[in-house]
């Protein structure tokens, strides 16, 4: 889980209890940034920079008790995005109890030096019943030494009867906003989504960059390896490298949808934006045997750009 761990350079990997007890993993790097993973959901609820400032948005009405998926952080979509498919929204992954996996198969890429925890979660019984599919889904969360966070997802089938199976995947990630209006999306510009709003029709997205001033709900096709959302107000720009994973989900549910949802504050769609590198209009197929590996890294740098020194393209084209 951890390549060297050294309690006077303060990198430490902790297994502790969180909200109603259900087991939490701290990851702690040099530089005082933080990461917290619970074993419920294989979720993503915290990610602190050095200053300790949370990066993500977790609703103040999250309920973290099953069977209701913890609202904020990174839940995991799998095996089906939203309702596409006959099984529960965004699927099961985001709601079973996953395990730590100690003996993880390695990893070709160097991750010396750094905080990592592998978990791994198979099908239930009763998983089997609604999707009757054997896999192994291990899911590697990662800190940089510069704080970035980095998600690796490998699915395998690993079926005995022969049988292919075909998923949709996301990393549905909450990120923290200081006020959803001042907020653009870069890296989007010209491409074609389907508009979730309107029965997921296709439109080419026009104009510059995206901004909010109401309900957005779109998956963007085709989209670049880097999107950068800019937050003026708080001079911060995250910047989501993904590998293996062409669409991007933009969400935000504004005031109507927000007070028809139990487990979020009415006025807090203000403060999160949800972009998600996903895998939807192409659906994944896998033979027995077979592995897909994809990632999600996501970093947070200061930004000028408010006050128009930055070209947000450079954001996009620098490493
Ligand atoms: C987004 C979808 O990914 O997730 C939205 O595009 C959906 O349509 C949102 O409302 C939240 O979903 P849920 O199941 O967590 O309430």
């Amino acid at each position: 889980m951890i390549d060297e761990m050294s309690t006077t350079e303060k990198k430490s990997i902790e297994i502790t209890k969180g909200i109603n007890g259900l087991d939490k993993v701290v990851l702690r790097e040099i530089n005082g940034s933080t990461a917290e993973v619970y074993l419920y959901g294989g979720h993503v609820t915290s990610w602190k920079n050095e200053h300790g400032e949370e990066l993500l948005f977790v609703s103040n009405k999250a309920i973290f008790k099953p069977p209701k998926a913890i609202r904020g952080g990174i839940p995991l979509c799998f095996p089906q995005f939203s309702n596409i498919g006959p099984l529960e929204a965004h699927g099961f992954a985001r709601n079973r109890v996953w395990t730590i996996d100690l003996d993880p198969p390695p990893f070709p890429s160097n991750t010396t030096n750094r905080v990592y925890v592998d978990l791994l979660l198979k099908p239930t019984e009763d998983d089997l019943k609604s999707w009757p599919h054997s896999f192994e889904y291990r899911l590697r969360v990662t800190l940089g030494p510069a704080g970035d966070l980095m998600l690796t997802s490998r699915i395998r089938n690993t079926n005995t009867d022969g049988k292919p199976f075909t998923f949709t995947f996301a990393y549905h990630t909450y990120f923290s906003v200081s006020d959803i209006s001042e907020v653009r999306v870069e890296g989007l510009e010209t491409l074609d989504y389907l508009d979730n709003m309107n029965n997921r029709e296709r439109y080419t997205e026009q104009g510059d960059a995206i901004t909010f001033e109401s309900e957005v709900d779109r998956i963007y096709l085709s989209t670049p390896t880097k999107i950068a959302i800019l937050d003026h107000e708080k001079k911060r720009t995250f910047v989501i490298r993904k590998d293996g994973l062409p669409d991007a989900v933009v969400w935000n549910p504004w005031d109507k949808k927000a007070k028809s949802m139990a487990d979020f504050g009415d006025e807090e769609y203000k403060h999160m934006l949800c972009v998600e590198a996903a895998a939807i209009e192409k659906p994944i197929t896998l033979k027995p045997g077979e592995e897909w590996k994809v990632r999600q890294e996501l970093s947070a740098v200061p930004s000028s750009y408010c006050s128009g020194q930055l070209d947000p393209n450079k954001v996009l084209q620098s490493s």
